[in-house]
């Protein structure tokens, strides 16, 4: 008899609500090659849910939170070494290296699945496989699409019933031979009879596989969430954005929120910034003091895939249905509505644990609590802290909570057709150089905006923080294939529409990091960034000036609603200006770049930064 914890659809052999031979056949297949102890074919209900999270409660996986504080809620807490992407051990495995290009790691197919043959042969031993089917986008949008994640990890299943449309209503959509993205996840810690399991268990070998031509992904080794929950970098944009090249649309790293006007106008910005660069706060902004009457709504706060309608205009979807989002610095000060959306059924990993049972990050309030108990288990105090550098909870600390309980969330967020966009916005982490905004003069500028985008890196990737590396539209640790041939694809969609005579969005880049003499932020950001967003609204209603320089159009100081803030003519120079001597080694940079893309770069780019250059030097 099975387990109580195991109740549930527990066989080889697929319940008979799952109809399709093609993905049964599968499923036996990677059971044969990996030896589970048992299959669960998750259905995605509040029971499974509930009985999965005990389950992990039970083998010290999760705790559960003070329900009193924090209702249905769980702290994960990793592995120490288990915490980020592993960008140096992610693969693109297309049949040709020139496909991956050279800011892919790249292993020929044939090569790789040799290896990961090896590391899956009964890599599920003594574990549960669980079969997770999920849409990323609303179920049966035109614009979704749908995967099966077959993964040892119930944290994993657990997590995909937040972040994606999990469960039977999948199989409905798919029927009997629809298509579905193939992802296998193993944690890499098969258990032998009778061992005693660890909390988190993981491998030092890790490998995030890609197979572009076959679309299948392949994970092992980690169960951190980027690394693990296979909808999102795995499937909706490294894949996806490979679907998107051959079927014509786009998978990007974007946020996607509605600006409505005091008057009733509503427009759509999608927006890319790097990880961890406040992609969350800013889809749910909330509009400062002095701008009363506009109104920020959230569709998605990391992925849009966006496909042309037949009007010619680009619409959008958030493929996902839950946030994993950055917790430390996330308060109400800068993040009202995301502290409200983790009031309940959230699942906390690797922040710290409060002596009444609630959870607690840097940031989270002014004054930290007394004493904690941090994300490696240890006790924790301010003093401690002092003393140790220690923090309470790990800088990439997430939270995975529904987009539902959003207090912002747009009322189209789940529309399967998409909202329309106006607006593409590229955003980097620069400290100088890159003024507060700037719009692009036109479509291929603004591809070259998005192209050379450069940021400082964070906690979201393992490595080094604080360095500038150029992270084309974001999508460097996530362009499923080569990052040429992708501005390519930008720019010929860009032409294509305007073929069709369509109103292609406006392109913005904007800088909200840009420091002062005192190393201070020079822009107060979060709620402020409003501001720039109206000014974007009234270009794109053809009602706002700007100033044109070298690199575009930007406002000047009379063109920005300063209603509400006391922010001087001096204070926004520091954030504006254009300085000669840093733009010429920042295009130098930009060439550095164009080097490291040489095979394939369009030709259009290159011509823009020479173009570029000329113009500084006039
Ligand atoms: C994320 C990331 O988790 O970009 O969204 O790292
Ligand atoms: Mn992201």
């Amino acid at each position: 008899m099975n387990h109580p914890a195991f109740a549930g659809n527990t066989a080889i052999e697929a319940p008979a609500w799952v109809k399709h031979r093609k993905l049964i056949d599968w499923v036996q297949r990677v059971a044969a090659q990996t030896k589970p102890a048992r299959v669960v074919w998750c259905d995605g209900s509040q029971e499974e849910y509930d009985r999965l999270c005990a389950q992990m409660v039970e083998a010290g996986t999760m705790k559960k939170l003070n329900p009193a504080k924090r209702p249905n809620s769980y702290l994960a807490c990793s592995d120490p070494s288990d915490v980020a992407r592993v960008e140096d051990r992610t693969f693109i495995c297309s049949q040709r290296r020139e496909d991956a290009g050279p800011t892919n790691n790249w292993i020929a197919p044939a090569e790789m699945r040799s290896t990961l043959n090896g590391l899956f042969e009964g890599s599920m031993s003594g574990r549960t496989m669980y079969v997770v089917p999920f849409s990323m986008g609303p179920l049966g949008s035109p614009i979704a699409h749908i995967g099966v994640e077959l993964s040892d990890s119930p944290y994993v299943a657990t997590n995909m019933r937040i972040m994606t449309r999990m469960g039977r209503k999948v199989y409905d959509v798919l029927g009997e031979d629809g298509e579905f993205v193939p992802c296998v996840h193993s944690v890499g810690a098969p258990l032998a009879t009778g061992q005693q399991d660890v909390p988190w268990p993981c491998n030092d070998t890790k490998y995030i596989v890609h197979f572009p031509e076959t679309r299948e992904i392949w994970s092992y080794g980690s169960g951190y969430g980027g690394n693990a929950l296979l909808g999102k970098k795995c499937f909706a944009l490294r894949i996806a954005s490979t679907m998107g090249r051959d079927e014509g649309w786009l998978a990007e790293h974007m946020l996607i929120l509605g600006v409505t006007s005091p008057e009733g106008r509503k427009h759509h910005v999608a927006a890319a910034f790097p990880s961890a660069c406040g992609k969350t706060n800013f889809a749910m902004l909330i509009p400062p003091e002095g701008m009363n009457g506009w109104q920020i709504s959230t569709i998605g706060d990391d992925i849009a895939w966006i496909k042309p309608g037949k009007d010619g205009r680009l619409y959008a979807i958030n493929p996902e249905a839950g946030y994993f989002g950055v917790a430390p610095g996330t308060s109400e000060k800068t993040n009202f509505n995301a502290m409200a959306t983790l009031k309940e059924n959230v699942i906390f990993t690797n922040v710290a644990l409060t002596d009444d049972g609630d959870v607690w990050w840097e940031g989270m309030t002014d004054e930290p609590p007394a004493h904690l108990i941090d994300w490696q288990g240890q006790d924790w105090t301010p003093a401690s802290a002092k003393e140790s550098g220690r923090k309470a909870a790990h800088p990439n600390a997430r939270f995975t909570a529904p987009a539902a309980q959003c207090p912002s969330i747009d009322a189209d967020w789940e529309n399967p057709a998409g909202v329309p966009l106006d607006a593409f916005i590229f955003g980097g982490r620069r400290s100088t150089t890159v003024p507060l905004v700037t719009e692009a003069r036109n479509w291929t500028e603004g591809v070259y905006m998005a192209a050379t985008m450069g940021s400082e890196t964070t906690a979201a990737a393992a490595g080094k923080q604080g360095v500038v590396r150029r992270d084309p539209f974001a999508m460097l640790p996530f362009c499923g294939y080569n990052m040429s041939d992708y501005f390519d694809h930008w720019l010929n969609t860009g032409e294509r529409l305007q073929q069709l005579g369509a109103k292609l969005p406006r392109i913005f880049c904007v800088n909200w990091f840009r420091k002062g003499a005192d190393g201070k932020f020079a822009w107060p950001g979060f709620g402020e960034n409003m501001r720039v967003l109206r000014w974007m609204v009234g270009r794109i209603e053809g009602t706002a000036r700007g100033d044109e320089h070298a690199f575009g159009v930007s406002p000047r100081y009379e063109d920005i609603d300063w209603s509400g803030l006391d922010f001087t003519q001096q204070q926004f120079d520091e954030v504006i200006s254009v300085d000669d001597a840093a733009w010429r080694e920042e295009l130098a940079l930009h060439a550095e770049l164009f080097d490291t893309l040489q095979q394939g770069l369009p030709e259009a780019l290159e011509r823009t930064r020479t173009t570029l250059e000329s113009r500084l030097a006039a």
